[in-house]
């Protein structure tokens, strides 16, 4: 179809869903538009900034006749913040758009006509969930200030008060650090000129055990003093681990190595009764309720009985691996990062867990000799990162001809494409699809999928 629109247009039209990325979705004599800032229900004007061979994209102008599911934002950074986009959309219909973007993408890009869908899982808490958050310092009317990129900006940061996905004590925090630097008159890093030195603050909570760490990332130089940057966050007794970090190029790095100020190395967190270490650069899921249900809905999924050799691929620190570890005869752990395999190792210890094995390596090229030393697997578990089992990964994956692939996904979309390589070229077959919601208010859905490899190309 001809597009009914060039860039630059003004156009009305109504949304009527969400796509995956939250953009609305309208059309125009049946041609879509995606629509930033509309939500499903409104009737908005939009200006089109691209258009594409078969839709165009725009942004929301005005809202002329608003959806009956918007709701007041709590937060009073909405819409200048790009921390939470959809706050003024009511819950359910975030959860009901969420379940639809990971049909949708089962039946387009998946080519399976009926999904074996089921209804998705809500989170526990709409608010203070992340267990993790990362500011940025920034020089605001209000003097030196931390907060999160102003939406739609990479190059701009607004100062926050309080925000909603943090804890109570995650904003305390923050506002005892934002009151130091501005006592100790420091200056903000500035990416354009190079110039200032505060650059980042990372917080992680241990959201059961109560504990904290926060490392501070500067420009190189030590140009303030440490003791008593360890004062101010020692009036916190929950911050149990104070760290250091110099990023001297210009560029946001992360997993930069750190100096211990104060305290512990590392800090704990508590999931399904399993300890785990959290060091600075470490991974682990920043919702930790919801970390729970997903580990648990993966563990259902898998429906070990105790006899299985299990590959957990993508492994992080282990969490999946380790929560799996009681129902299984044995379990593999494959991940990149050589720290987050050291805290596998580790948390497998922590925990008395002594049939978990962990190896570092890339997915696509340790699984031929991983089949060689542990056997070829019952069970294999997938926890990809966005862009799904990249490369040699996939085809890897189905060669090993596990009777299970237990898919944990962050991005439906490939979920979608790698799912539809497995069914038509290895035999499996999509047995179940379960959606969860770790993060209300942003775009992100995931998913944990069974995969079944079919009798008649079974071993
Ligand atoms: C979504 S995380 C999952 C971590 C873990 N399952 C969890 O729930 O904490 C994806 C992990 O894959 C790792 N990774 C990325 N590419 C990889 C590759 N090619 N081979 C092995 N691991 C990889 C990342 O370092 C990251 O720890």
């Amino acid at each position: 179809m001809a597009a009914p629109v060039r860039t630059g247009d003004e156009v009305e039209l109504s949304v009527d869903s969400l796509a995956y990325g939250g953009n609305g979705v309208g059309r125009l004599n049946g041609f879509v538009v995606f629509v930033r800032g509309g939500l499903p229900g409104d009737r908005v004007r939009a200006r089109v900034t691209k258009v594409k061979r078969g839709f165009a994209e725009g942004v929301s102008l005005a809202v002329l006749e608003p959806s009956p599911h918007r709701v007041e934002a709590p937060c009073r950074h909405f819409g200048v913040c790009g921390g939470c986009r959809f706050q003024d959309l009511a819950y359910d219909e975030q959860l009901a758009a969420k379940e639809q973007q990971v049909r949708d993408a089962l039946v387009r890009i998946g080519r399976i006509s009926e999904p074996p869908l089921e209804p998705i899982v809500p989170a526990t808490s709409l608010y203070r969930y992340r267990n993790k958050l990362e500011y940025s310092f920034a020089r605001t009317e209000a003097g030196v200030d931390l907060g999160f990129h102003r939406a739609g900006r990479w190059d701009e940061v607004i100062g926050v008060d309080e925000c909603l996905l943090a804890s109570e004590l995650g904003n305390r925090v923050r506002l005892a650090v934002r009151d130091w630097a501005r006592e100790e008159q420091l200056e903000p890093y500035d990416q354009a000129t190079g110039e200032g030195y505060l650059r980042h603050l990372v917080y992680r909570e241990g959201r059961a055990t109560g504990q904290v760490l926060v490392t501070l990332v500067t420009a190189p130089g030590e140009r303030f003093e440490t003791g008593y940057f360890v004062d101010v966050l020692r009036r916190f007794p929950e911050v149990r681990s104070i760290h250091w970090a110099v990023n001297d190029t210009p560029a946001e790095r992360t997993n930069l190595p750190t100096r211990l100020l104060f305290g512990e190395e590392a800090i704990e967190e508590e999931i399904l009764g399993l300890r785990f270490r959290l060091r600075p650069g470490a991974f682990l899921q920043t919702n930790t309720e919801m970390a729970e249900r997903l580990y648990e809905l993966t563990c259902e999924v898998a429906g070990l009985t105790g006899r299985e050799q299990v590959f957990d691929l993508y492994c992080g620190t282990g969490t999946i691996a380790l929560a799996l570890a009681g129902a299984a005869s044995e379990v593999w752990g494959v991940e990149i990062s050589e720290e987050a395999v050291a805290c596998a190792i580790e948390n497998a210890a922590r925990n008395g867990i002594a049939n978990a094995r962990f190896v570092a390596g890339n997915v696509g090229q340790v699984l031929e000799e991983l089949v060689e030393r542990a056997g070829t697997p019952d069970v294999v578990v997938v926890d990809p990162p966005r862009a799904g089992l990249a490369g040699k990964a996939l085809r890897r994956t189905g060669a090993l001809r596990a009777a299970r692939i237990v898919y944990v996904s962050c991005n439906p979309t490939t979920l979608a494409s790698d799912i539809r390589v497995l069914r038509e070229e290895y035999g499996y077959e999509l047995v179940r699809c379960r959606p969860l919601d770790m993060f209300p208010h942003t775009p992100h859905v995931e998913s944990v999928s069974a995969l079944e490899l079919r009798a008649d190309v079974g071993g």
